[in-house]
């Protein structure tokens, strides 16, 4: 609960599976709304009744959500209809949800009561991503996979489109984002913030592909390291490089905006060297430099990327304790894809 009596409390409900930057550019426009936000997520029981299983738990989805910087609050197992009960219980003035109709199983409008109510507002739903997309952008490798055998998840090139990417961007491999990124969207979801002087700068360099619980939790324990945490996510052909097949998913500019969304995240370089460099350690004045417990890919010449902030012994490896990798995701999907 907030301590102001005054504060417009808001309601936001959905699945949140496989949380995208479309989900939490929802939430922020919600947010902005009013003054504490409150999330309520459906059980897999719920979801599964309404549209089919889920690809993430219960739990993994209602900690993805925990981790967006513009929630204040997550209810679990909120109901799939959204009652003017549920509004009453958690003291909330409206409900917010993107411009798209919520149906049940029997084609009921799951907003119809707050709607009629007048406790009901619309904000903008974001083009070009949706957990369908992303499922189909992994199934879309599986079909090659079959099709092609030795180019494993090998996925269509021809077919690509060119959009939401710039020559910084460009990749074949992530060629199916329909995602147009502006630097307004970059501005909102950005914190503008610097660090304070005497604060201690974290670095953390990674691909961040499909953004999931593992790196979530791995970004809680870096942030924990200083600060000011900062990102740096490498380019689609670099990602290519080290993780083959028709890796990333998701192109740069849509890592961008998931990795920005996350609450512990302070600042994010786009396109950040292979390398940890000493010239990029300086000028962001970086006080130790963090991995996790996955493999540290080597740099194209064999060299170990982090060899600069190992020497000036200003690196650490630390245990995020969760065993999620994208692989895994897709894998999920694989296994489960009769069921989508
Ligand atoms: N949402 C959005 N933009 C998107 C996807 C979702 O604004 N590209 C919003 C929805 O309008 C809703 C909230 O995110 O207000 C939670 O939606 P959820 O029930 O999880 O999802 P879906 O609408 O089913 O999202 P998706 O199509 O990605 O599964
Ligand atoms: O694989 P990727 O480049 O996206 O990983 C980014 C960072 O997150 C790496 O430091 C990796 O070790 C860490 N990570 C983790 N636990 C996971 C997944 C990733 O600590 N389950």
């Amino acid at each position: 609960m907030s301590n102001n009596h005054n504060d417009i409390r808001v309601w936001c409900d959905g699945c949140y599976d496989m949380v995208h930057f479309g989900h939490a550019n929802s939430l922020r426009q919600a947010k902005a709304l009013g003054d504490y936000l409150i999330v309520g997520i459906h059980t897999d029981e719920e979801i599964t009744r309404h549209k089919g299983p889920p690809v993430f738990t219960e739990q993994e989805r209602y900690k993805m959500v925990r981790g967006i910087k513009w929630v204040d609050e997550v209810v679990e197992g909120a109901p799939y209809i959204t009652s003017l009960e549920t509004l009453d219980e958690y003291n909330c003035d409206f409900c917010v949800h993107g411009d798209d109709i919520t149906m049940t199983a029997d084609g009921v409008d799951t907003y119809h009561l707050v709607k009629a109510a007048g406790r009901y507002k619309e904000v903008k739903r974001t083009a070009g991503v949706s957990t369908t997309d992303v499922v189909g952008r992994m199934l879309l490798m599986t079909r090659q996979h079959f099709r092609r055998g030795p180019w494993e998840y090998e996925v269509e090139r021809e077919g690509s489109s060119a959009l939401g990417q710039d020559s910084a961007a460009r990749s074949p491999w992530t060629g199916c984002s329909q995602f147009l990124p502006t630097t307004q969207k970059i501005i909102q979801f950005s914190e503008g913030k610097e660090p304070k002087p005497g604060d201690r700068v974290v670095y953390v360099a990674g691909a961040f592909d499909v953004f999931h619980v593992g790196h979530l939790d791995f970004l809680e324990k870096a942030r924990k390291q200083g600060d000011f945490l900062i990102v740096g996510l490498h380019t689609d052909p670099v990602v290519n490089r080290y993780k083959g097949s028709n890796y990333p998913i998701m192109n740069l500019h849509e890592r961008v905006l998931s990795v920005l969304a996350c609450k512990y995240v302070s600042e994010v370089v786009i396109g950040a060297p292979y390398p940890v460099t000493e010239d990029l350690m300086s000028h962001f004045h970086v006080d130790v430099v963090c991995h996790g417990q996955t493999p540290i890919m080597p740099d194209t010449d064999g060299s170990d990327p982090y060899s600069i902030p190992k020497r000036l012994k200003k690196f650490k490896i630390i245990d995020s304790f969760n065993s999620m990798t994208t692989e895994k995701i897709v894998d999920r999907i694989i296994r489960h894809r009769l069921e989508f």
